[in-house]
């Protein structure tokens, strides 16, 4: 059984406008998909139906077969394109208690999740310091880490790579090869394929809201220059990425 089964997604601003039509896909445990598409192609409308901010007019969304909305939100960690307003506390180690302590977590379970999180993405000498003066690689790393303490099903980035320097980049996506490896199922979205696509299971590409092409990368990425997203010229799925192999 698929963890997470989407079936006939469409949602429509109130406007008229519709971000999305008619999206189904599925996605089994411990798999990395890349979604991409150019600006406004509905990659973000996307990951905020499948968190539950925002609700679908038509369609449902599965996490383990159950159709149930709260579920979903909980068990799908979304980490926001903008970083500065997912931080929310006065110093690194507070921000990533808050989500635990949403949730209602004892202490000592708190204490422990947040020092693994803040040594998992390099931020233990950073967890007095306040948020807001972060590099932004490091504001990155810290939503990473507050949504990683709160253990979803489900990892989802959305831009994680937009306005990073090129060792920033690096860094935030050796995290995202990493906690792959841990058995974590990742999703990213993305426009700048070149950076992550080597390391996904599945790539799916948006266009107008719509489902273009889904399947594994080398046979999906040909859509890709159609769809409006840049590859690399003479370079395979397989060989995009920053990490040196
Ligand atoms: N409140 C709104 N009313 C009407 N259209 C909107 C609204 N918010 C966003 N849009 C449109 O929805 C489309 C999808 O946006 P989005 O999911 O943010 O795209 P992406 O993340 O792929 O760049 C865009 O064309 C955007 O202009
Ligand atoms: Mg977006």
């Amino acid at each position: 059984m698929a963890l997470l089964e989407v079936k006939n997604l469409s949602y429509r601003f109130p406007d008229g406008t519709w971000a999305l039509k008619d999206i189904s896909f599925s996605l089994n445990t411990s798999e990395f998909l890349v979604i991409s598409g150019k600006n406004g192609s509905g990659k973000t409308m996307l990951l905020r139906c499948l968190k539950g901010l925002c609700r679908p007019q038509e369609g449902t969304i599965s996490i383990a077969g159950t159709v149930a909305s709260r579920r979903v939100r909980r068990e799908i960690g979304l980490v926001f394109q903008d970083t500065d307003s997912q931080l929310v506390a006065q110093t690194v180690e507070r921000d990533i208690a808050f989500g635990l302590e949403q949730m209602g977590l004892p202490d000592d379970e708190i204490n422990s999740r947040v020092h693994a999180a803040l040594n998992q993405m390099d931020l233990f000498s950073h967890r007095r310091q306040r948020p807001r003066t972060l590099s932004g690689g490091e504001k990155r790393r810290l939503t990473i880490a507050g949504v990683l303490a709160m253990d979803p099903s489900i990892i989802a980035l959305d831009e994680p790579f937009a306005n990073l320097d090129y060792p920033s980049v690096i860094h935030v996506l050796e995290h995202i090869v990493s906690l792959r490896g841990q058995g974590h199922t990742v999703i990213v979205v993305t426009h700048e394929v070149e950076k992550v696509l080597a390391h996904a299971d599945r790539l799916m590409l948006l266009d107008q809201g719509k489902l273009v092409a889904e399947g594994k990368p080398d046979e999906v990425i040909i859509h890709a220059p159609a769809c409006g997203v840049r590859i690399p010229p003479g370079v395979t799925a397989g060989e995009m990425t920053w990490l040196k192999p």
